[in-house]
């Protein structure tokens, strides 16, 4: 007969044990980018609420920012960096298809040999990789997962682009997860819609630029912004909502909203549609940091534990939206 497998399995509740950070070095202002668009500090100030954007100089790369921020995080969680045994990343911008970011980086801050992988989910990749590592654990396939968002998108952005130039920046935001006696990561409602791939995301593969002979520009990210908009504003409020209901509680249990720093517009309409009570504090890292894509939750969260650490132990409800498109949001218990 066929022995059983063994099976494992392993605690009934994970949590955010910590943040970590890491921001571009230079402070790019909306009148640095506006001449090659056409546009003013005030259009972009008005129609998005960044006033500036942190970019990397280019010897830095998101494998470098990732582990600045992972190493952040691991020292203020306590956890030996030798008990990691999951990293995570979520990045759309790492050059290099092959090795993956995340087995470097676990590397580089000493979780080697950690399982490493990187995910694509755009602008839900921290809150994707979030809800895996949370459920790995709870599976028992790791004990401590360090979940990390990196972008350097300023590669990936052609500066005369109307579109998106001015959103983004660069940077990475790291958590690291760990076992706990309570709920701290309520389930996630995730998902996507492939048939609006079109809305956002690169203009052309590398196999174009490739066969383009110097015809063909560096593939760089567009949108169909007021799509985007659109989506999210209307299909993301709904999935927000979801995500209070799985958790099982309320817009007023929240200490926190830390929605994907998209757009401050976007923020704002969410806050009003979800009815967040005054008392929630809302992540508006945005005007000074830019969209970061999968970085900009963490980026956020972190920043927002910084400016106001009575939030410890709080709720707050996160929702990463982008490119596919694709979604996911979940309640957390902030570290
Ligand atoms: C990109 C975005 C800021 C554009 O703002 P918008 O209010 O939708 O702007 P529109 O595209 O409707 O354009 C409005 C006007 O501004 C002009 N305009 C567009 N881009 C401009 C720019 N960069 N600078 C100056 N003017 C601009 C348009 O020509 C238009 O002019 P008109 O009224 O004379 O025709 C906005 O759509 C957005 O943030 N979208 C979602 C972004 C997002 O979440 N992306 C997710 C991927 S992470």
């Amino acid at each position: 007969m066929t022995p059983a497998l063994k099976q494992t399995s392993g605690p009934q509740y994970t949590r955010i044990l910590s943040y970590g950070a890491a921001r571009g070095e230079i402070a790019v202002p909306n009148e640095d980018l506006i001449g090659p668009i056409d546009s003013s500090d005030e259009w972009i100030r008005q129609r998005t609420g960044i006033v500036t954007r942190t970019r990397a100089v280019k010897e830095t790369d998101a494998i470098d920012l990732a582990a600045i921020a992972a190493a952040e995080a691991i020292e203020k969680s306590g956890v030996a960096a030798s008990d990691v045994d999951l990293v995570i990343v979520a990045t759309i911008s790492n050059p290099k298809q092959s090795p993956s970011v995340s087995a470097i980086v676990a590397d580089r801050v000493g979780a080697n040999p950690a399982a490493a992988y990187d995910i694509n989910a755009a602008c839900a990749g921290y809150a994707y990789a979030i809800a895996q590592a949370d459920a790995l654990i709870r599976a028992g396939a790791a004990k401590h997962a360090l979940v990390i968002g990196t972008e350097k998108l300023s590669d990936i952005v052609d500066p005369a682009d109307r579109s998106i130039s001015f959103l983004l920046g660069d940077g990475a935001g790291a958590a690291l997860i760990g076992p706990s006696d309570t709920p701290g990561i309520a389930p996630a409602v995730w998902g996507s819609d492939g048939s609006k791939a079109d809305a956002v995301g690169m203009n052309h593969t590398l196999i174009d630029y490739r066969d383009g002979a110097g015809d063909v520009p560096w593939p760089t990210l567009r949108q169909e912004g007021p799509t985007v908009f659109r989506w999210a504003v209307w299909e993301m409020a709904k999935v927000a909502r979801e995500a209070l209901e799985v958790a099982g509680v309320e817009a007023a249990d929240l200490a926190a909203f830390i929605p994907h720093q998209a757009n401050m517009r976007i923020i704002d309409e969410f806050a009003k549609q979800l009815k967040l009570p005054e008392t929630t504090v809302i992540a508006r890292d945005i005007e000074t940091t830019g969209n970061t894509s999968a970085a900009s939750i963490p980026l956020a969260s972190h920043r927002l534990m910084a400016e106001h650490p009575e939030l410890s132990g709080g709720l707050a409800l996160q929702i990463g939206f982008g490119a596919g498109p694709v979604f996911a949001a979940q309640v957390v218990v902030l570290p």
